[in-house]
């Protein structure tokens, strides 16, 4: 049977629906029925991985694999099955998640810049910043609690403060010598970006997603940390985008997701100067 793609949610409904009818049935049938769907899900698992390994053998089956895990209900299988992980940069910010809390609890707070190979760099903020514990405050509770659920993170630095902060007003310009000669990467004029219009900005580097809000210019990479789809046909209500695909709803002002709290838009630093756009992208 074949399955057009926009029946995925409706069959993921219906897998949900028959799963939680399981909790009416005498205790005996229902690990039967559960038993039942482990052992189809182990047969989709060894099949899958079978056809994934195959695919892997050769460039134009990675090249058809890339673009089949661009179709969410195959991303969500393979997902499901754990054939595919989500991105690291996506799971170190699911880390911190967890720490934040405590980092609040402190009148601190931790932001993660970027993840490159097997290095994390974060930015502590608020109290925590510059204190004399900071370093103390992130060995002993950021970095323990990434390497501890991401063994292949082997350690975390500070971030370098020239490229602190992310949104920078439209109106502040800066006189600082050549930005593309330091890293910064030349996008769209200020006029191209509509107030509620997310606008793409496709780079070498990837796609970036552009938004204006309350007069000031917002970068992110254009990717839903949900999986991974594009989200500039989303709808920007004030400061929420909602992703086209699925619906989860993001904080632009933050990049913190509202529908799942663990996850968060990647951010990029921005200036504007002389009306022009500049992205910084690690
Ligand atoms: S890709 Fe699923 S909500 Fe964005």
């Amino acid at each position: 049977m074949k399955v057009q793609q926009e029946d995925f949610h409706a069959l993921a409904e219906r897998v949900d629906r028959v799963l939680e009818s399981l909790k009416d049935l005498p205790e005996d049938a229902r690990m039967k029925a559960l038993e039942l769907k482990k052992a189809i899900e182990s047969f989709h698992e060894y099949a899958l991985r079978k056809l994934v390994r195959t695919l892997r053998e050769t460039d134009k089956g990675k090249e058809l694999l890339q673009k089949a895990v661009e179709d969410p209900s195959i991303y969500a299988m393979l997902f499901m099955h754990g054939i595919i992980k989500q991105d690291l940069f996506t799971r170190v910010a699911a880390v911190l998640e967890e720490v934040r809390p405590y980092m609040r609890s402190h009148g601190g707070d931790v932001e993660l810049v970027k993840v490159e190979e097997n290095t994390v760099y974060v930015r502590l903020q608020g109290a925590c910043s510059g204190c004399s514990l900071s370093t103390m405050t992130l060995k002993n509770g950021v970095e323990e609690a990434i390497k501890a659920r991401i063994p292949e993170i082997e350690q975390v630095v500070m971030a370098e403060d020239e490229v602190s902060s992310g949104y920078l007003p439209i109106h502040v310009m800066d006189d600082e010598n050549r930005l593309d000669q330091s890293g910064w990467l030349e996008g769209p004029s200020v006029s191209e970006l509509k107030v509620g219009q997310p606008l793409r900005f496709s780079c070498d580097k990837g796609d970036i997603l552009l938004v204006q809000l309350e007069g000031k210019v917002m970068a992110f990479r254009n990717q839903c940390p949900h999986m991974g789809m594009s989200l500039d046909g989303g709808l920007v209500d004030e400061s929420i985008i909602t992703c086209p695909w699925h619906g989860f709803r993001f904080d632009l002002s933050t990049g913190e997701c509202i529908t799942a709290p663990h996850v968060q838009l990647e951010p990029f630093p921005v200036r504007v100067e002389d009306q022009r756009i500049w992205i910084y992208l690690r």
